[in-house]
């Protein structure tokens, strides 16, 4: 039975084929595997090519071996001499042709896998860039893309944040990616891409490959301009100094006590995490602490264990909100603040919603011309470059924020640091949550922050902070 099956397979083309592939790619395999273990890191594409395309190639190959049987045996039914007919093609090695022939075909086979390596090893560099994975479904990723090459983060990779190392979590991205591909093929894509992640990778795997949680930062000072929406453009500081603490030998402070190694907090919200029900928090002895909002729903949502990401979740994709952006722009003097009423013409125009970022550069310099032309007719004319200049930056802003064709407006991506566009640390630290005996999160403003200047005209400390 099983030498006729050996006979079966040995004696056809593609049985023969298959397991020639099927060999292949299992030296191939195992090979990968074995520098794996030694300590290559090819990245996570080549983690594709070890868990998903050979192995798919391997079953294919497998397959190959028992229809050429099965297709084997009819043949020899049907075939006049019966059993005995050699079917496989001969060749004799006594042949001078067949042996130069054997020559060149030995030859071609290794200059191919040469090529071949070659070529995937470059193909797998490409796509982990940062321009790979912004660009090559554009205006899927364009939002992203865009943040990304702004924000403190644009020398790091997409793929670092996104996969992180080792072999385990890119067949689940890749296999998401296929999908991504199908649904970008049929415009099935959700507009815009929904947050938070729900599978995003871990943040002790991907953020701490280059930040530690214990690192002490200690307080922060952070000095804001804003600008009031009258005729002079006031200019109001605020300033504050962030607690973001750390660890300090045994003893963890301030902000980034939350990230600690023995601290542990788990909170129960909505999907979108913006609403959260109840938190429970276990610090070193084991002692677990449950505080729930007693206007939350009793069950249901999603339980998660608090990273870095809870708080840093536009770690990398920021998106600003109108006022401050337009705020920071006066300061930095892109936008001349001695044009009258510049704060809140800006803040008007600028939230007007457009089809695409030429219609809204068009439209934004024709409107904000439009208000000097009619309000201050000889400034208009007196200083039509600085207005030009000033449109023109809103349209940048409109442009990096604003994404029409993904849907993306103001409000679509909000930042949880602090409490300004979205709840954000308040999301846990209010009243209404509180433990069984009513004791409550920590919501003082001085918890988090000392508050310098909140929103004033020329405040004393900066006399000492900026002197002249
Ligand atoms: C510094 C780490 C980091 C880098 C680098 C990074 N991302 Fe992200 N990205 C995140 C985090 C964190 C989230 C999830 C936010 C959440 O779930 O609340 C996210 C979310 C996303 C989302 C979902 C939409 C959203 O904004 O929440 C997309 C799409 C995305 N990233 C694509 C990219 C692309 C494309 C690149 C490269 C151009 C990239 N990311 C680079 C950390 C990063
Ligand atoms: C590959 C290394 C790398 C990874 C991974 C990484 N970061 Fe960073 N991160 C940096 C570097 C470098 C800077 C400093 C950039 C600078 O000073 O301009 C930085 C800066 C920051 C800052 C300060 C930003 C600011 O405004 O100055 C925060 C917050 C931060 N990272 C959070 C995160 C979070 C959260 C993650 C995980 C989602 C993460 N990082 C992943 C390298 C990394
Ligand atoms: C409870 C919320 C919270 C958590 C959790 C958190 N951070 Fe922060 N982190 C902050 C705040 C707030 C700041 C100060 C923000 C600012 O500078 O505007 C900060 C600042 C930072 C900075 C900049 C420090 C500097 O020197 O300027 C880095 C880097 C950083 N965090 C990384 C991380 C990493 C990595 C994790 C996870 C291990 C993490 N954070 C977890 C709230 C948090
Ligand atoms: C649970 C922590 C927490 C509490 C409680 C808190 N804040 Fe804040 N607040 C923050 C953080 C974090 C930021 C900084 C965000 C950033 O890095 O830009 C901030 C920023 C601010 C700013 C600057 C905003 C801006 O951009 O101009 C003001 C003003 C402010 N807080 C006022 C208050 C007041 C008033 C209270 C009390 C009613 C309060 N905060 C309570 C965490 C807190
Ligand atoms: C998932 C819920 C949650 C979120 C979100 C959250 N915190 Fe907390 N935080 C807690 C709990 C629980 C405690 C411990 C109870 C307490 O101190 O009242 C705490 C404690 C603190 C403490 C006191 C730490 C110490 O030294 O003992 C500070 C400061 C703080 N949080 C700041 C922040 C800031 C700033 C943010 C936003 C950037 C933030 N928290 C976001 C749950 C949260």
């Amino acid at each position: 039975m099983f030498k006729n099956f050996l006979v079966s397979i040995t004696h056809n083309v593609m049985s023969l084929i298959g397991t020639a592939i099927a060999i292949a790619t299992l030296v191939l395999m195992a090979s990968l595997f074995a520098m794996e273990l030694w300590g290559f890191d090819g990245g996570p594409y080549i983690g594709i090519l070890t868990y998903l395309i050979l192995p798919m190639i391997f079953v294919f190959g497998l397959i190959l071996i028992p229809i050429g049987a099965v297709l084997y045996k009819r043949k020899v039914r049907k075939s006049p001499g019966g059993e005995g007919t050699p079917l496989l093609p001969i060749f004799d090695l006594n042949v001078k042709a067949t042996r130069r022939w054997m020559l060149i075909l030995a030859g071609a086979t290794m200059l191919n896998i040469v090529i071949v390596a070659g070529a995937t090893y470059k193909g797998v560099h490409v796509m982990e860039s940062v321009e790979f994975c912004g660009l090559a479904c554009h205006s899927v990723m364009e939002p992203e893309h865009t943040a990304h090459a702004r924000s403190p983060h644009s020398r790091v990779a997409c793929a670092e944040c996104h996969i992180g190392p080792g072999a385990d979590w890119f067949v689940k991205s890749k296999l998401d990616g296929a999908w991504q591909l199908v649904s970008v093929a049929f415009d099935l894509y959700p507009r815009p891409v929904p947050t938070p992640l729900h599978d995003l990778r871990p943040a002790r795997e991907t953020c701490e490959q280059c930040h530690w949680p214990t690192k002490f930062v200690g307080d922060k000072l952070k000095v804001i301009k804003h600008y009031k929406e009258d005729e002079a453009n006031t200019e109001l500081t605020s300033a504050l100094l962030l607690k973001v603490g750390g660890s300090r030998a045994n003893n963890s402070h301030g902000i980034h006590w939350h990230v600690d190694p023995g601290v542990d907090i788990r909170y129960r919200s909505d999907d979108t995490r913006e609403a959260i029900y109840e938190i429970e928090f276990t610090d070193g002895d084991n002692e677990t602490v449950t505080y729930a909002d007693r206007k939350a729903p009793e069950d249901g949502g999603v339980w998660r264990s608090m990273d870095c990401v809870d708080c840093h979740n536009r770690p990398s994709h920021i998106y600003e909100s109108p006022g401050p952006a337009i705020d920071k722009a006066i300061d930095s003097g892109l936008i001349d603040r001695s044009l009258p009423f510049v704060k809140r013409e800006s803040l008007r125009i600028i939230q007007t919603q457009y089809e695409s970022h030429e219609a809204a550069r068009d439209g934004i310099v024709s409107e904000f011309t439009a208000f000097y032309g009619e309000s201050y007719p000889d400034l208009a004319t007196e200083r039509a470059d600085d207005i030009a200049a000033a449109a023109t930056v809103l349209g940048d802003i409109y442009s990096v924020n604003i994404f029409p064709q993904m849907n993306v407006w103001w409000d679509t991506y909000p930042n949880h640091i602090g409490h300004e566009q979205s709840d954000g640390c308040l999301r846990c630290h209010k009243r209404s949550m509180r433990t069984a005996d009513r004791q409550q999160v920590s919501n003082d403003c001085d918890t988090c922050h000392v508050l310098l200047a909140e929103e004033e005209e020329n405040p004393d400390f900066m006399s000492v902070l900026r002197p002249n």
